[in-house]
């Protein structure tokens, strides 16, 4: 063979592996958001209010079991799990915590349990749960917290109890007004679709009424800080403010330090990051029920404030919706700086099964975050300084 000829074929060699190659080559992998997003069983991942453990290179997604209609707004099943190596491909692990057949269980079957979480306890080795626990047949009025644990991430869970936080302990930023009697004179001034709201929490001294038997706790998140510190952030007083908690070491019980922020400001579904320079960031709703609104945002030094609010980090076509979702946790990426994942659901109150996962990068801009909508995206290139 001559050096020409050596030349073609090596040429057409390339050219073969070169076609190869791109025909073997796999389509990546993409969260798209708001689309049906199936398990290892082909049905639609089922984890409502969810959350993200990453244990031993693993995720592991903690949510709501939600069922068909409307009854599915309360808890018929328990809290479901699913695993991950790469937050795309999500395996059924099954029910994590089971609601109780017995009706005295503060978890009886029927119960409101939403908005789970899961922390591991590396002193105790143990896998705590907590969430919003609303007690059978009682509307969101009992507004309380209820706790499990298990050895395993993928359980099962034991619930251990349930507890309005705080009980006989002020906040550190309790305030001289809030330590005389109870205005029981003052009603409820703003009434609107979703019933009376109660005037502004101070006036009212809602923190002084629930002061010996706990503070009421709903929508809530949980942030383990650098040093291993747990904190348990629920929105309190009626919803009208946000409590941020200190846990005990082990995870169990609030350990009677807090804080209360943004009084009047009726955020939900709060969540909280910190950047690798050490700035706490927090990101909520407004207080709609199941409808959507624009995001808040808020950032802080110290975990213990002041907290400075920001604006609404959503930007683009249906932002002042927060792309019709609201925010229930966010991940940071393992191994990366600075890159965090936002959590949302877009609630079905309707037909709550068919609830649907709004996941988009959260991007750090100049002491702000903004979030983005993406059609689809991958976690390895979503980021702008990637
Ligand atoms: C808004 C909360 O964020 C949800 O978790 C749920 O409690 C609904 N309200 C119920 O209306």
């Amino acid at each position: 063979m001559n050096s020409k000829n050596i030349k073609q074929w090596v040429l057409l060699a390339g050219i073969c592996l070169a076609l190869l190659s791109s025909c073997n080559k796999q389509p990546e992998k993409a969260l798209a958001p708001g689309e049906i997003w199936p398990d290892n069983n082909g049905m639609h991942i089922n984890a409502h209010g969810g959350g993200i453990l990453h244990h031993n290179n693993t995720f592991y997604w903690y949510g709501e079991h939600k069922i068909e209609g409307e009854i599915g707004n309360t808890a018929q099943v328990g809290v479901h799990v699913y695993s991950s190596k790469n937050l795309y491909d999500w395996v059924d692990e099954g029910i994590a915590l089971k609601v109780d057949e017995d009706e005295k269980s503060d978890i009886a079957r029927g119960c409101i349990l939403e908005r789970p979480k899961v922390i591991f306890n590396k002193k105790t080795g143990k896998f705590v749960m907590w969430f919003h626990l609303e007690l059978k047949d009682m509307g969101y009025d009992a507004a309380r917290s209820g706790v499990a644990v298990a050895e395993k991430p993928e359980g099962p869970f034991t619930f251990i109890r349930s507890m309005r936080p705080n009980a006989g302990h002020w906040p550190v930023n309790v305030q001289d007004y809030h330590l005389k009697p109870v205005h029981d004179s003052i009603k409820p001034t703003y009434c609107g679709g979703k019933g009376c709201l109660p005037a502004h929490p101070d006036t009212l001294n809602l923190l002084g009424r629930d002061y010996t038997n706990g503070q009421m706790a709903r929508d809530m998140n949980l942030f383990v800080d650098d040093d291993g510190t747990a904190y348990h952030i629920y929105s309190s007083e009626d919803n009208s403010t946000l409590h941020i908690s200190q846990l005990t070491d082990d995870y169990l019980s609030h350990s009677g330090k807090f804080a209360r922020f943004f009084a009047d400001r009726y955020m939900e579904a709060p969540a909280i990051f910190k950047t690798s320079g050490g700035t706490y960031y927090l990101i909520a709703s407004d207080c709609t029920g199941w409808a959507p609104n624009a995001a808040r945002s808020a950032r802080a030094k110290s975990i213990w404030g002041p907290w400075e609010e920001l604006g609404n980090p959503s930007i683009g076509p249906d932002a002042d919706l927060t792309f019709h979702s609201q925010s229930t946790y966010v991940l940071p990426v393992p191994g990366e700086q600075d890159k965090f994942i936002y959590m949302g659901d877009r609630w079905k109150p309707e037909n709550p099964i068919d609830g649907r996962y709004i996941w988009l990068p959260i991007q750090l801009k100049n002491g702000y975050f903004e979030i983005e909508w993406k059609d689809n995206w991958n976690v390895n290139s979503a980021w702008k300084n990637n």
